[in-house]
């Protein structure tokens, strides 16, 4: 089972998680601060932000159009910026590391 490492105002948090599912989800179903996730994962809200830890955001898939086009409105935006909703989890993603942004958490 892939795990997850989410950092909350420099507070680690790894959350085991389900093939399948994405990183908003995950974090949601754990009560994971800052990840309001307010469209569903429906890539329309930005408020699933999250940094990837830049030895990760390589591996990751591509942003699509649609998910850069939101995050390009979003004040606190950093070149590692991604909506968690977007990055979906297989085994291949076991040991990710994601930031909430300080202003979600
Ligand atoms: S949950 Fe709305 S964009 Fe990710």
């Amino acid at each position: 089972m892939p795990k997850i490492n989410f950092l909350v105002s420099g507070t680690p948090e790894t959350i085991d998680a389900d093939p399948g599912c994405t990183v908003m989800s995950v974090a949601t179903l754990n009560n994971v601060s800052g990840i309001v996730a307010e469209c569903g994962g429906g890539c329309s809200c930005a408020t699933c932000h999250v940094y990837v830890n830049q030895e990760w955001f390589d591996k990751l898939e591509p942003a699509s159009p649609e998910e850069l086009n939101l995050l390009e409105f979003l004040e606190n935006v950093k070149p590692n910026s991604r909506l968690s909703c977007q990055i979906a989890v297989d085994d291949d993603v076991d040991g990710l590391t994601v930031t909430v942004p300080p202003t979600q958490g």
